[in-house]
């Protein structure tokens, strides 16, 4: 793959935070209030997921109101198939997510290459609702259906040698017409350490609102760290692997400066173009104050003490 220098590049929210800074100068000179460019206010079609879609969960622990269906599964971040959000759900419709297999494989005493029916009826699917907090500064709060992925690790067997966890995204440019693009280095790669990956609060969804994961969410397998930005939720995985060094992830290949292996959600730390400490909740007007660790810092910060959060950011 030919190497392009990462300032050639510009993601679609780098693009997106310039133009909404121009956008919001412009408004703040007309003395109009202007909404953020993220989804919300009936921009969303309905459509045919939700129709029969329904969670067990109205809200999260802390009393935060599901997202909406209809906005989870049409606004959407999957380079694969297009930098527009809500382009993503009409391209990916015909995605083909039978058969599918992932293999778990490296430092591990069993390696093995399971196929999804496998996996859910090894590991009986459940409900979790956690918010999830995009990196670039909108967020959800989303039942998900899936199992821990240490229910996984511990059936492969992490040899001592093992200290981080490598996933990838299948890698299929005929159906994914994003990966044609080179100026990306496909397949999308993500990282945990092995610690963060036993966590009881990671697991390997394979559902939302009580249904199969939809093509645009990742099917038929993705990986959900409630407490990291959601660039670290890697989509339509068909790869794991215990590895000793720790893997380089898609985005801080692509600009290592702005996004680090860790990802944690931190209000403190800035994103090097824009603040942290707020958020927009998708579906509602009023920006809220981001939390630490999203909001899960009483069961992980602990995994980091005695760690500069800021230095790896
Ligand atoms: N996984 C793959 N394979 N490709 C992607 O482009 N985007 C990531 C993550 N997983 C992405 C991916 C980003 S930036 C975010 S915010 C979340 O998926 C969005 O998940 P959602 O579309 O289900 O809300």
């Amino acid at each position: 793959m030919e190497k392009i220098d990462p300032s050639e590049i510009t993601p679609e929210h780098l693009y997106l935070s310039r133009r909404e800074f121009m956008a919001g100068a412009g408004a703040l000179v007309a003395g109009v209030l202007l909404l953020p460019a993220c989804k919300g206010g009936g921009q969303v079609a309905q459509n045919d997921f939700c129709t029969d879609a329904k969670a067990q969960s109205t809200a999260d622990e802390l009393g935060n109101k599901l997202t909406a269906c209809k906005d989870i599964t049409s606004y959407n971040n999957y380079y694969e198939f297009t930098t527009s959000k809500t382009g993503v759900a009409p391209l990916s419709k015909n995605f083909k997510t039978e058969p599918w297999t992932i293999t778990i494989g490296g430092l591990v005493d069993h390696p093995r290459t399971y196929t999804v029916e496998e996996l859910v009826n090894k590991f009986p699917p459940e409900e979790r609702v956690y918010r999830l907090r995009c990196v670039e500064t909108w967020s959800m709060v989303v039942p998900w259906l899936g199992f821990p992925l240490a229910s996984l690790l511990n059936e492969v067997r992490p040899t001592s040698k093992a200290k981080f966890v490598r996933f990838e995204t299948i890698m299929d440019p005929a159906q994914m017409p994003g990966q044609k693009d080179r100026s990306y280095d496909w397949p999308y790669v993500e990282g945990l350490r092995l610690d963060e990956a036993m966590h009881r609060l990671t697991i390997l969804a394979t559902g939302i609102y009580g249904k199969p994961l939809p093509p645009q969410d990742g099917a038929p397998i993705r990986l959900v760290v409630p407490w990291k930005y959601g660039f670290k939720y890697i989509k339509s995985i068909v790869k794991i692997d215990l590895v000793e060094e720790m893997p380089v992830s898609f985005w801080t290949k692509i600009i290592p400066s702005e996004y680090g292996f860790y990802a944690n959600v931190n209000p403190a730390v800035s994103h090097p173009r824009w603040s942290q400490a707020t958020e927009r909740r998708i579906g509602e007007l009023t920006r809220i104050n981001t939390l630490p660790f999203n909001g899960y810092a009483d069961e992980v910060a602990g995994l980091y003490a005695g760690m500069d959060l800021k230095e790896n950011f």
